[in-house]
């Protein structure tokens, strides 16, 4: 029988670059995704691509996943690698989500290969983390586990406060009268895996002078000598504070204050952290003075990619718009 594997991408309302030193996040899914059809049997895993050049077929043992061809395929091997799946799959993924736009396309895609090759999704955390040591593994990237635990916990019309210290997760409602909407800036994020490794090692350079940044306050962070590490660090213990206030301003529907947060959080991300671009800037702010609009952000790695607008329902942002609305459903199989 045909099976159907769907995963999300995800936004981040709050909480980029928190999600690897142990700090807050709050990102939502959005409706957009990477969806796999296909039957399960047999001993390859043979997959094509509806967007993508060439076709993943690989044995269900593999030596080295960061060398399949073509690239794209490197993820559905890392998957494979790690999950040592007792069957094949034949099928086809298609992606309604653009990839390398920080909306989390590389977590979809091994979250959809995940569930179609069997995971228990019942067990969020171990496929979230099955997910990010495939994606180590296929092509390089330090990345944290946000992505895919976001994509395998979200329920719809929530956000997700995510604690990465405390290995806990709550659902925050999101306003009813809200949406969020999401612009692409054009602009590809180049230098995305080598920047985001070295802003992680940043951290931890940071984190050998003041401890822990889950724990540590905005005034010891400004109390580094080194001035960058000092910024990184002032970001992320910010941000972990922005995070919380974001939730209580969610709940209370106040959707002036959790605007302003989001642009505060843009302006940390910029000048503090240094991963935002003069073109995304400049699309936060042509946002921010939109009408029904009420904050605005980039969202993921940064280095390009989208930004968010946090927005009333009948605004016009005079901006073409990837995708609009509230937070969707998490990854299934049918
Ligand atoms: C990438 C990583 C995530 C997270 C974001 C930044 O998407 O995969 O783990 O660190 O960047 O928030």
């Amino acid at each position: 029988m045909t099976l159907r594997a769907w995963a999300p991408g995800r936004v981040n309302l709050l909480g980029d670059h928190t999600d690897y030193n142990g700090g807050l996040a709050l990102p939502m899914t959005i409706g957009l995704g990477v969806e796999i059809r296909g039957d399960r049997g047999g001993d390859w895993i043979i997959l094509g691509s509806e967007g993508k050049d060439g076709t993943a077929e690989l044995p269900l043992v593999i030596q080295h996943p960061n060398r399949t061809e073509p690239p794209w395929a490197r993820y559905v091997a890392g998957v494979v690698f790690e999950m040592l799946p007792a069957g094949g799959l034949t099928g086809t993924i298609r992606s309604t989500l653009p990839s390398g736009r920080g909306l989390s396309s590389s977590a979809a895609l091994t979250v959809a290969v995940a569930a179609a090759l069997g995971a228990d999704l019942d067990d969020p955390e171990g496929v979230a983390s099955l997910c990010q040591r495939a994606e180590h593994r296929a092509v390089g990237v330090p990345c944290g586990i946000m992505d895919p635990l976001c994509a395998v916990s979200a329920i719809p019309d929530h956000a997700l406060r995510m604690d990465f210290g405390k290995q806990q997760l709550d659902s925050v409602r999101f306003p009813w009268d809200a949406e969020i909407a999401i612009v692409d800036s054009g602009q590809e994020r180049v230098l995305e895996s080598s920047a985001y490794a070295q802003r992680r090692a940043e951290c931890e350079q940071a984190e050998k002078l003041i401890g822990p940044l889950r724990q540590a306050n905005p005034k010891a962070a400004t109390s580094i000598g080194d001035p960058t590490l000092s910024a990184r660090a002032l970001h992320v213990t910010t941000e972990n504070l922005r995070v919380d206030d974001m939730v209580v301003a969610l709940e209370d529907g106040d959707l002036q204050i959790a605007g302003e947060l989001m642009l505060d959080s843009h302006a940390s991300l910029r000048d503090d952290f240094e991963v935002s671009t003069p073109r995304l800037d400049a699309l936060v702010e042509h946002l921010r003075l939109t009408d029904g609009v009420y904050g605005a952000r980039m969202t993921g790695a940064g280095f390009g990619g989208c930004v968010i607008a946090l927005c009333s329902p009948s605004a016009d942002l005079s901006v073409p718009v990837v995708w609009r609305g509230r937070p969707s459903d998490r990854a299934h199989l049918e």
